[in-house]
């Protein structure tokens, strides 16, 4: 153990105490990594230790829609905390916490009215696995506890939510976890064989049918959920195609499987609307959110019910065995009621639905270059999909994507003032997921540096 009195430590400092001490979160370690040191941040841009600024073309990880240095963000939780820091909502209640279920219910479509509250986005999908077995076997069909969930999907780390995501890679070092979840393709077109890859319509309800065929391989009475995003994050913003969800639905009430919309990135206007759903014209059974709700200014998730599903549970002896401490922790339900209020007073979900084109247009200037494959998002949420032949849209070797990708995009986009993802849990992509303020100005700027970024990548292979 080390002792530490500095109470105001130097930019060096830090980095030798990072390299010490701190535990990144899916990151690698080693002699000679050191994290850049983020100190500060206003609006679209954030600032380094060394004071150099750079352009958050991520959001942070995807959450600060209202942008950074809101001051009455900060005041709202002081004066919460002032007034009461902490109760948990285990048979007690808060102002704050019933205001934002209220608020929420009033956002979600249907009779999505009922809300539980997580600290984080991967409980929220714990949650609502969960809730889907007791659900059912409280309605008399215990049989049902089986998920359905995309290939190369992410939907968290708990062991639950983990078994639902479908990155093999981040799955084996924690085998086995919670049995019973199984993955269908997700909605690539852009790798879909012909003639799908060109008729979307088409391709939306194959991909939908083979949920269908899931629920039938596996048993009906087996089957509890479906987990889907509205537009899938890991590979790099994969849309749904046209009649996608509304087929989803369709069968979903076929096999009475539930349908949980993962909102857990495209809430809170990434799409343009409060719950995407809204954007694609499907009504879920249970939503999972946390992120943006707050704009990260302190942290809470949810997972919002229908009437039925809740139904069950209000019989004044039954309950839902489930909880967290923190699950919506007074602090933070104040922040995300001042966020709701910004995102009503200045209108970000309309200005992402009415800027979400120029976005798109800015993006789609680099599919002049060689290395782009493809542009694909919505609202303020795109992936570019990096190839070595746009022609055969032939991918890198693992050894190119960890040269190309690691070894020098990640970091020379950085270099360069540009904060993004550099990915690879699918092909390798570039996403890119702006704060909700963001106008023509940082369009330019992703796309400047992108640009320069990306030729320089070419070289290199
Ligand atoms: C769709 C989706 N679900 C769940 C999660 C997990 O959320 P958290 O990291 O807050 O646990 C994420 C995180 O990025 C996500 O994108």
């Amino acid at each position: 153990m080390t002792t530490v009195t500095n109470t105001s430590p130097t930019t060096a400092h830090l980095e030798a105490a990072a390299r010490r001490h701190l535990w990144g979160h899916f990151s690698r370690h080693g002699e000679n990594i050191t994290p850049p040191i983020i100190t500060r941040g206003e609006g679209a841009r954030i600032w380094d230790a060394a004071g150099k600024s750079y352009l958050d073309g991520l959001s942070g990880l995807f959450v600060v829609q209202a942008g950074h240095g809101r001051l009455e963000l900060a005041e709202a939780a002081a004066k919460q905390a002032e007034q009461l820091a902490f109760f948990p909502l285990w048979s007690y209640a808060t102002p704050p916490a019933i205001e934002l279920a209220e608020r929420l219910a009033g956002y979600a479509p249907g009779d999505l009215n009922r809300v539980f509250f997580t600290t984080g986005g991967g409980e929220a999908v714990e949650s609502a696995w969960k809730l889907a077995k007791q659900y059912f076997k409280k309605v008399g069909k215990p049989g049902k506890h089986k998920v359905i969930s995309r290939s190369i999907a992410y939907h968290g780390t708990p062991q639950g939510a983990l078994a639902i995501t479908g990155i093999p890679a981040l799955k084996a070092p924690f085998e086995p976890l919670t049995p019973g979840a199984f993955r269908v393709p997700n909605t690539n077109i852009y790798r879909a064989p012909e003639p799908l890859g060109s008729d979307p319509k088409a391709f939306g309800i194959w991909a939908a049918d083979r949920i269908a065929e899931a629920i039938e391989f596996e048993g009906p009475d087996t089957v509890a959920a479906v987990f889907l995003e509205p537009v899938q994050n890991a590979g790099g913003c994969f849309p749904p195609p046209p009649g996608y969800f509304e087929r989803v639905r369709q069968i979903c009430d076929e096999y009475d499987v539930l349908l949980v919309s993962d909102e857990v990135i495209c809430a809170f206007g990434r799409i343009g609307s409060m719950f995407a759903c809204d954007d694609f014209g499907y009504v879920p059974d249970i939503i999972t959110c946390a992120k943006g709700m707050t704009s990260g200014y302190s942290p809470i998730g949810a997972m919002i019910a229908s009437d039925r599903l809740f139904e069950p549970f209000a019989d004044g002896t039954s309950m839902f065995a489930h909880g967290y401490t923190f699950g919506g922790h007074p602090v933070s339900a104040a922040v995300a009621l001042a966020n709701l209020d910004i995102f009503e007073r200045e209108g970000l979900n309309a200005h992402v639905a009415e800027q979400a084109p120029a976005f798109r247009a800015t993006l789609d200037k680099l599919t002049d270059l060689p290395m782009v494959g493809d542009v694909r998002g919505e609202g303020f949420f795109y992936g570019i999909e990096l190839v070595k032949d746009k022609t055969t849209k032939e991918s890198f070797t693992d050894d190119e994507a960890e040269r190309i990708l690691h070894g020098f995009l990640s970091t020379a986009l950085f270099d360069a003032g540009l904060y993004c993802r550099a990915d690879d849990r699918g092909d390798p992509v570039i996403q890119l997921a702006p704060p909700l303020i963001c106008g023509q100005t940082e369009f330019d700027e992703i796309e400047n540096i992108l640009r320069s970024v990306l030729t320089e990548a070419w070289t290199l292979l």
